[in-house]
C-alpha cells in the first residue's frame, strides 16, 4: 500500500518542477517582480529557489531563498549616490557608468560563497529564470546545469533584450531607452534616435560584451562562446505592455507580462483609511521609490517639497524615512505605505513618483495620473512616456522648486484630461484574455514542458550579422548588376566599333571610287 501511495505521489510530482531564479541585481523593485512570479509558481506546486540579496524572513512553502549578502552595501555606497549625482553627466557617461557598474555587480555575485556552493552542488533544476541587467556572462549558469533559461527584463524591451532573440526594432519608430521621444518621432527625433541607438549598439558590442566575455572566461573557462549562450535563450519576459509603451513587433518568444506584479487591493489599516476617506477634496501620494533616500536630497529641495504641501488644499501622503518637525497638518509621513492599495483608493488625485517601472505600471493599472521626478535608469523614459501620452507631467529634478512642483500638481489635479487618459490606459491594460501573472506562469510551464521550446526561436539567431543584414545577398545583387552594366557597355562598344569599322571601310571605298572617276 505504502509503495502504491509513494508511486502515486511520484506520478503527481511530474508536474512539479524545480525552478531556480537569479535576481542578483541589488534593486528592491527587481526582487518584487521576481518574487511575485516565483510565489505564483510555488502556489502551483513547483519547488522554487530564489537567489537575491533580499531573502524573505518567513518564506512560504516550496520557496527557498539563497541570500547573496554584500550586494546591498555595494549598492548603497557605490550605485545610488553616483546615480543621483549623474544628472549633469553626458550620454556617454551615463551609458558607460551602467556598463561598468553592471560588471562589478556580476563579479561580486560570482565570488559570493553561496553562489560557489550553488554551482558546486549536484542539485538538478528544470528551468532557470535570469534577471537581465548587463549580465550576459551569467548565461553560463543555465549551461552549467544544462537547463533551458528564461530571461527576465524588468524594464521591458530594449536593444539588450532584442539582441537575444533578434527581435526587430526599427529605429524609425522604436525610441531608444536613452532618448525620451514618443513612438511617432519627427525627422530630427528619428535622426537623434538612430544616432543614439547605433551608438549604444556599438557600445554594447565593443564595451559590454567584451567585459562579459572576460567574466565568462574567468569564471566559466569551459563554457561555450558567449554568442552561443545568448542564442540559446528560450524566452524573454518583458515587464511592459502595449497599453503603456505602444504597439511594437514581438517574436513569439518575447512575452509582455507588464502589470503581473500588481495585486488586487487589500483593506487599508484603520488610521490610514480614516485619513484617506476623510480627504473629500482628494489626496496626492508622494513616493520616490525604494532607492532614493532623504540623505540623497539636499535640504533645500526637501524644504521646497514641504512648502508646496503646505499650500495645497488636498491631503498628502508622503512615503519618506525621515520625520520632520512641524509638518503641515494635511501631510501624513511614513517610511512605508501599501502603494497599490493607496493607488486603488477613489479619492486619489495624483501620484508623485520617481517613475520606476513598477510605480508607473501600478499607476496605469489603477488609472492614476502622475507627476514624475525621474532620477536614473529607465525613469526618464517612463515619465517621458506618460508626458507624451498626456497622463502625466514631468518636473526635472534640477528644476524642482516650490513653484514648479505646485504648478505641476495643480495642473494634474485641475485638468481632467490627465485623469481621463489615465483611466483609458487602465481599461486597456486590464482587458486581456489571461491575467498577466497567469500568462507568465503559463509560459514558464510551457518552456519546461517543451524542453526549451526552441521552436519559438526565429532562425535569425542562426545567422551572423552580415547574413542577417543581407549583406551577402546585397553583394551578389550589386555584382550581378555591375556585370550586367559592364556586359552591356562592352556589347555597345563592340557594336559601335563594328559600325565604325564598316563605315570607314565604306567611306574608303567611296573615296577610292571618286579618285578613279
Ligand atoms: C507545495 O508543493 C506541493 C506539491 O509539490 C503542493 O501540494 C503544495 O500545495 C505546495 N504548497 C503551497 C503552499 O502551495
Ligand atoms: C541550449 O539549451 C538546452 C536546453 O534548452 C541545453 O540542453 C543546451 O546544453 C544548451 N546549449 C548551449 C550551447 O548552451
Amino acid at each position: 500500500m505504502k509503495v502504491v501511495l509513494l508511486l502515486f505521489a511520484c506520478l503527481l510530482q511530474v508536474d512539479s518542477a524545480n525552478i531556480l531564479a537569479i535576481f542578483h541585481f541589488p534593486c528592491k523593485s527587481h526582487h518584487i517582480l521576481g518574487s511575485t512570479l516565483l510565489k505564483a509558481l510555488a502556489r502551483r506546486g513547483h519547488d522554487v529557489t530564489m537567489v537575491s540579496p533580499f531573502p524573505f524572513k518567513d518564506p512560504m512553502e516550496n520557496y527557498t531563498d539563497i541570500d547573496i549578502t554584500g550586494m546591498l552595501e555595494y549598492k548603497e555606497n557605490h550605485i545610488v549616490p553616483k546615480f543621483v549625482a549623474s544628472h549633469h553627466s553626458t550620454m556617454y557617461d551615463k551609458m558607460t557608468f551602467s556598463i561598468k557598474n553592471a560588471e562589478e555587480v556580476v563579479e561580486l555575485f560570482l565570488i559570493n560563497p553561496n553562489i560557489r556552493k550553488l554551482l558546486n552542488s549536484r542539485k538538478r533544476y528544470d528551468l532557470i529564470i535570469l534577471n537581465w541587467a548587463m549580465n550576459d556572462a551569467l548565461l553560463a549558469i543555465p549551461h552549467h546545469f544544462n537547463v533551458p533559461v528564461i530571461v527576465f527584463s524588468s524594464i521591458g524591451s530594449s536593444l539588450l533584450t532584442n539582441k537575444i532573440t533578434r527581435n526587430p526594432a526599427p529605429y524609425s519608430y522604436i525610441p531608444n531607452l536613452f532618448v525620451n521621444y514618443p513612438n511617432h518621432m519627427s525627422l530630427m527625433q528619428r535622426l537623434n534616435n538612430a544616432f543614439w541607438s547605433i551608438y549604444f549598439e556599438v557600445l554594447d558590442c565593443f564595451v559590454n560584451e567584451k567585459i562579459q566575455k572576460k567574466l565568462l572566461q574567468k569564471h566559466f573557462p569551459n563554457a561555450p562562446p558567449l554568442q552561443d549562450l545568448i542564442n540559446n535563450v528560450s524566452l524573454v519576459f518583458l515587464n511592459s505592455h502595449y497599453s503603456v509603451e505602444g504597439a511594437r513587433p514581438y517574436l513569439p518568444n518575447m512575452i509582455e507580462i507588464g502589470g503581473f506584479h500588481v495585486e488586487e487591493p487589500e483593506p487599508l489599516k484603520t488610521n490610514l483609511k480614516a485619513f484617506l476617506d476623510a480627504a473629500s477634496d482628494g489626496f496626492i501620494f508622494f513616493s520616490l521609490g525604494t532607492n532614493v533616500k532623504s540623505s540623497h536630497l539636499p535640504k533645500e529641495k526637501l524644504e521646497n517639497i514641504v512648502q508646496t504641501f503646505k499650500k495645497l488644499e488636498v491631503k498628502v501622503l508622503w512615503k519618506f524615512e525621515r520625520y520632520f518637525e512641524n509638518l503641515p497638518s494635511n501631510v501624513l509621513v511614513d517610511e512605508w505605505f501599501p502603494q497599490t492599495d493607496i493607488l486603488a483608493h477613489s479619492n486619489i488625485r495624483a501620484f508623485v513618483t520617481h517613475g520606476g517601472r513598477l510605480s508607473t505600471i501600478e499607476a496605469a493599472y489603477y488609472g492614476v495620473p502622475i507627476v514624475g521626478i525621474p532620477f536614473f535608469s529607465d525613469q526618464e523614459y517612463n515619465i517621458a512616456d506618460s508626458v507624451n501620452n498626456k497622463y502625466g507631467v514631468k518636473v526635472a529634478y534640477e528644476e524642482l522648486s516650490e513653484q514648479s512642483l505646485t504648478m505641476s500638481l495643480l495642473e494634474i489635479i485641475n485638468n481632467p484630461m490627465y485623469r481621463n487618459n489615465a483611466k483609458i490606459k487602465a481599461s486597456i491594460l486590464r482587458d486581456q484574455p489571461l491575467k498577466p501573472l497567469d500568462n507568465a506562469v503559463y509560459w514558464v510551464e510551457y518552456v519546461i514542458k517543451h524542453k526549451g521550446a526552441s521552436h519559438l526561436q526565429a532562425s535569425a539567431t542562426k545567422l551572423n550579422w552580415f547574413e542577417y543584414m543581407l549583406i551577402d545577398v546585397t553583394i551578389i545583387v550589386i555584382t550581378l548588376v555591375l556585370l550586367l552594366f559592364i556586359s552591356v557597355y562592352f556589347a555597345f562598344k563592340c557594336i559601335i566599333n563594328l559600325l565604325k569599322h564598316m563605315y570607314s571601310k565604306q567611306s574608303k571605298k567611296v573615296k577610292q571610287g571618286k579618285k578613279r572617276n
